[in-house]
Parts: structure tokens; sequence; C-alpha cells
């Protein structure tokens, strides 16, 4: 099977084919995953979180998104490896190059996101002129969770929606190849898939959009605690871990998931 690429990703947009991505931090599940028919690994600074016991994503450092994105890229043959920019990373420009540079060059990354709408347009023209593909990411923005006072849904009323529909147009007229939207209502995700030429990727985000993605832990029952209303244990009822992330592959390409109870509407 041919390696995946943005091309692959935005034909599956146009057949409306769901695209499967989850985030993954090491070789081991990266094998795992791809063995399973996961299509995009995502190497989230949701690391600093599930794998560093932090309240937030904020102490994540570019040097520990680059050491875990070069496990996962030794242990990946065919899916896209993308890796989050980490927070205050993507501030100016030239600080977004270098932090892209150690990302691909160091962590063989072959993509890389960062969050935010207006304030990002000029950082994703400057890496995408210089050959660094971008993936978005809007709605609920993890690293100024300190500015949004709390994890929550956002886009729920007109004026922030309208902003998040603009700042999704804007980062595909800059470059952007992909697009991450984390917790907006169904509706605008649909929308918002619809309306971009780009494929898009919901957390939390309905059933509507190009793609789904969620954090490892979170749908492997290994967050305890409350799990986000949006996520799913796909280890309860299955036998072990390869048949969880089959069963999860399965779910997000028949449209199963997220259900009804995962979404709001
Ligand atoms: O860091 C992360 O895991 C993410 C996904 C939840 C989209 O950004
Ligand atoms: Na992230």
């Amino acid at each position: 099977l041919a390696p995946i690429s943005i091309t692959t990703l935005a034909a599956m947009k146009a057949r409306r084919e769901p695209i499967v991505c989850l985030t993954c931090y090491d070789a081991a599940f990266a094998r795992l995953l791809e063995r399973a028919g996961v299509e995009v690994l995502l190497v989230g600074d949701s690391l600093g979180m599930v794998l560093q016991g932090h309240d937030t994503t904020l102490p994540v450092t570019v040097e520990q998104l680059a050491y875990h994105s070069a496990c996962v890229a030794r242990g990946r043959r065919r899916a896209l490896l993308i890796a989050d920019m980490p927070f205050l990373s993507y501030a100016t420009p030239e600080r977004a190059l270098a932090a892209a540079g150690q990302l691909m060059q160091q962590g063989g990354a072959q993509m890389v996101k960062l969050e935010g709408g207006a304030a990002v347009l000029e950082t994703v023209r400057r890496l995408v002129s210089q050959g660094v593909p971008v993936c978005g990411h809007l709605g609920l923005l993890p690293q100024s969770i300190h500015r949004l006072g709390g994890y929550r849904y956002q886009g729920r009323d007109h004026t922030s929606a309208d902003a998040i529909r603009h700042d999704a147009l804007a980062l595909q007229e800059a470059g952007a190849g992909l697009l991450v939207l984390e917790c907006v209502p169904a509706a605008l995700a649909q929308e918002i898939s619809l309306m971009l030429e780009i494929p898009v990727i919901g957390i939390g985000a309905g059933v509507e959009t190009d793609g789904q993605v969620l954090v490892l832990y979170d749908m492997l029952g290994l967050n305890p605690g409350t799990p986000p209303r949006f996520s799913r244990d796909f280890l309860v009822g299955q036998d072990g871990v390869p048949a969880a992330l089959a069963a999860y592959v399965q779910a997000v390409k028949t449209r199963a998931f997220p259900a009804a109870e995962q979404t709001q509407w």
C-alpha cells in the first residue's frame, strides 16, 4: 500500500471516505495503529497531559515533541505523521520555522499542526512557502486554556461561530492543507467541512466532518477520571488493544462514531 499523503486525504474527502486519525507518542503504538488501519498519526501536545501528567499542554517543548515524533516515525511506514507545534513555538514566523525544522528534520514529521486563526495566518503562509505542510486547529484551543477559562465547547453563539467559519476559510486561503476542529457543535462542523476544500478532522465535532481524531489514551480507557464526553472507551467489550483499535477504525469508517451520546448539537 502506498504511503498516505495530504493528496491521499484530499481524495478521501472527495469520495466521502472518513479519515481515521489517532494521537500517537511511541513506536509500538505507531505499528499497532497502522496495522489497525489508522491513516494519520498525530504526535499531539496532549502528551503533556497523558504522558507527563500536567494539567495543561502548555509545558510541552519542541524538543519533547521532536523526540516523540522520532519514536513514532521509526514505527510508521504508511500513515501520515503530523506533529503539534507547542505553546509559543510559533509566536513569530521565525520561531515557527525553527520549530517546524526540528519537528520535521529530527522528528520526521510530515506536517505540523498549530492552533488559532487570524493570529497565525502570516506564520502559516511562511511555513507553507518554505515547504512545511500545515494543519490548522480551531474551536477549543487547549494552548489558550488560561484565556478561555476552561475546556468548553466553542462556536455556540453566532459571533463565535462566525469567527470560526471566517478563520477556517482564512487558514485554507493561507495554504493550510488540513484542519482540526475541536469541540464545536456538530452543525457548525458539518457546515465548515462542506465549505472547505481541505479535509476537516473533528474531535467532539459530530459525525459529519471528513475524519475523526481522539486522544489514544482516552479511547483505550487509560485516562482515569472523567473521560471527555465526546470520547469512547473502545477497549470495553474487546479482547485486547489491537481489537479496540480495529473497532475504532471500523466505527469511524462506517460513521457509527461519534454517536448521538458523544455529540454536541
Ligand atoms: O494534542 C492533541 O492530542 C490534539 C488533538 C486532540 C487534536 O491536538
Ligand atoms: Na494538541
